[in-house]
């Protein structure tokens, strides 16, 4: 068994908890800054203290933030903790399938019922929410998201730092730019552009990203 510490205390981050409970990990507890969190449990595990507190940890590390409002707060952070890649673990629930020829990169997670089919290439620090589909040669960028229920046809991108809201469709062959985010529910029929926010069926332009989500 090894031990497992979590950066952040969010949703996301106890729902990590939990596979990688499942998946036979020690979780020590979290890490947080948010000082309303001091002395308290989430999910029954503890708050060790502050984000920065992990580097001086003995155990392995996955940083579990981030929501659409912010979804580059997980790259800022792994750029802050400076932390060498051999910290970091790989979270894969028991009831995540794992296809022939596919590698998940360091500082995943992939939560329950997901199936990567064959060939399919997950970055460093993905999170993939529940029950998504990846199928033959999809490629998915370090620091993109994929809300519960994605599902890409085969050879489909999502470049670094993408936001796949819940339940989006995506074409096969077609790739959503750097850092951009496709709504919930979004039929993704065309390449979208780095930086922009797409929803919709078929999915149409919203606004620019790279505001408030890459910044706050
Ligand atoms: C796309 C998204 C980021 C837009 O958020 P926003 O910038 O706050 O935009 P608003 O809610 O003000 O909506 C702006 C317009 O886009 C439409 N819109 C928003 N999200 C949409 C979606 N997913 N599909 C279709 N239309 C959408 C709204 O109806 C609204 O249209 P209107 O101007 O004609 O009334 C957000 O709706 C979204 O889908 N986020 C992902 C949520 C998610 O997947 N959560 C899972 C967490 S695990």
């Amino acid at each position: 068994m090894t031990d497992l510490v979590i950066v952040g205390a969010g949703g996301f981050a106890r729902e990590t908890a939990a596979a990688a409970t499942a998946a036979a990990w020690r979780v020590l507890g979290f890490v947080d800054d948010d000082p309303a969190l001091r002395g308290t449990t989430r999910s029954g595990l503890p708050i060790l203290g502050p984000v920065d507190s992990v580097v001086a940890l003995d155990a392995e590390v996955v940083v579990c933030v981030g929501n659409p409002r912010n979804y580059g707060s997980r790259q800022r952070i792994v750029d802050r903790l400076g932390l060498p890649v051999t910290r970091y673990a790989t979270v894969v629930h028991p009831a995540a399938e794992i296809g022939a020829g596919s590698v998940v990169g360091p500082g995943s997670v992939l939560l329950a019922g997901t199936v990567l089919t064959a060939d399919v290439v997950v970055g460093s620090h993905v999170a993939v929410m529940p029950q998504v589909v990846l199928t033959h040669d999809d490629r998915v960028g370090d620091y993109a998201t994929l809300g519960a229920g994605v599902r890409l046809g085969g050879g489909a991108i999502l470049e670094p730092g993408s936001y796949a809201g819940a339940g989006a469709l995506i074409r096969e062959g077609v790739t959503v730019g750097a850092r951009s985010l496709v709504g919930m529910g979004s039929v993704v029929l065309h390449d979208v552009p780095p930086d922009q926010i797409w929803a919709g069926n078929p999915a149409r332009l919203l606004r620019n990203a790279f505001t408030e989500e890459f910044t706050s």
